[in-house]
């Protein structure tokens, strides 16, 4: 029998060619492109072509997925009204992982999954990344509006994918520099390699359930707080210390406690993981460009980033992509329970790469376990027990 691993650490659940990570080194890149090349010279757009069809795209190629990324903004107003049956007080993230399911029924059309060439259509299979990618960004700034009692303001098909959430999220005129702070994030999001969420994409995906439903269950396995509901955590958490003055008292105290420090540690990453360190350089941009005004949470972020090299370098914990990504929607006028919502929008493309390469060789995922329960016996009847 083989040995069993607690969590699969270290354990390969695919083969994949879409990211690869040095977790001693601190590197990470997308198709063999370091994530830092990406966030200074990509696009959203062009990143996920490059994830999904593993090259970067010629000009026409981009002007043509993008093109398709904006037409398809636009939902069913029956999408709409569904929404409008939620409860206000729903989370984002449960909001999004019930729309998301619910498309297959709005745009049915997955029979080719179960077809004789079953997983070979490509143009389905692109036409349907396109789709979810587009709509999981117009889901999420519809449900701000909605959970609030407002009409959502209609897709603008003369801005970019960031640009447009955030007219579609605020209202207002996007701002450019948070606009391509916002590009950025979502590059960084977009994909990280057999995570917990893309994990569940390979598992559903190999049974041939409509991508939909593949991705509302990575939306499950991603919300919660030890994978991307940690960036909300963190927020929160900031919030609780309140200034740079009580970071230290507050990290012993829950070290002492055995808490967790949200936005700290990685399975993989050794070191301070590349993107929390691009994040980090983007805040410092964002308040050079202010004139030094920023929310004071950053600096309580800095002291406690400090406190906790001190205490949990020793351990191999560093900061994560969720300590200082927050800091940055908070300043895009996004709310904290909304973060988790936005890391989805990014991965919906990673996890529509593995999608698809799960279809390109599939294998339903059916593991092992070791049985640790009783050995057989006979059933013993009510008047007996
Ligand atoms: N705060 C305090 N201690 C932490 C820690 C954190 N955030 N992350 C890990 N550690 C400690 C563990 O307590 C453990 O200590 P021990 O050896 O004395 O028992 C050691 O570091 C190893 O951690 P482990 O829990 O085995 O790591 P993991 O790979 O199973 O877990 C995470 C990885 C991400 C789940 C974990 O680091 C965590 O819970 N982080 C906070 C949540 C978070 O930010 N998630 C987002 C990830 S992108």
């Amino acid at each position: 029998m083989s040995e069993y691993l607690p969590g699969l650490a270290g354990v390969p659940a695919t083969k994949s060619n879409i990211s690869d990570i040095d977790g001693e080194k601190g590197i990470l890149a997308y198709r063999g492109y370091p994530i830092e090349q990406l966030a200074a010279k990509s696009t959203f757009e062009e990143t996920c072509m490059l994830l999904l069809d593993g090259r970067l795209p010629m000009r026409e190629q981009l002007k043509s997925f993008d093109a398709k990324l904006r037409r398809s903004r636009r939902t069913q107003y029956h999408i709409r009204d569904l929404m409008k049956t939620f409860p206000p007080t729903g989370h984002p993230m449960e909001m999004l992982q019930t729309a998301v399911a619910s498309l297959g029924m709005f745009y049915p059309g997955n029979e080719c999954l179960t077809g004789g060439d079953a997983c070979q259509d490509l143009d389905y299979i692109h036409n349907m990344t396109v789709k979810i990618i587009s709509r999981m960004g117009t889901l999420v700034a519809m449900w701000e509006h909605i959970r609030n009692g407002y009409e959502p303001p209609e897709p603008r098909n003369d801005l970019n994918y960031a640009e447009n959430f955030l007219w579609m999220f605020t209202g207002q005129e996007p701002d450019p520099m948070l606009a391509r702070i916002l590009d950025v994030c979502l590059i960084l999001h977009a994909e990280h390699t057999i995570n917990a969420s893309t994990f569940a994409v390979l598992v559903n995906a190999s049974t041939l359930a409509s991508p939909n439903a593949v991705i509302a269950a990575a939306i499950g396995a991603l919300s919660g707080p030890l994978h991307g509901g940690a960036n909300q955590k963190v927020i929160e958490m900031l919030k609780e210390i309140g200034s740079p003055a009580q970071a230290e008292a507050h990290v012993d105290s829950k070290l002492k406690n055995k808490e967790v420090i949200w936005g700290m540690g990685h399975r993989e990453y050794k070191t301070k993981d590349p993107r929390a360190k691009i994040l980090e350089k983007m805040v410092d941009e964002l308040i050079e460009s202010r004139g030094g005004d920023l929310n004071p949470m950053f600096e309580t972020a800095r002291a406690v980033e400090k406190v906790c090299l001190d205490r949990l370098a020793k351990k191999g914990v560093y900061a994560n992509v969720d300590f200082y990504s927050g800091i940055l929607y908070t300043e895009m006028g996004i709310p904290a329970d909304q973060f988790t919502a936005i890391f989805a929008i990014a991965r919906s493309a990673g996890w529509l790469a593995h999608w698809r390469e799960q279809l390109s060789d599939n294998r339903i995922f059916r593991p092992t376990q070791v049985y640790t329960g009783e050995p057989a016996r006979d059933y013993v009847s009510l008047e007996k027990r």
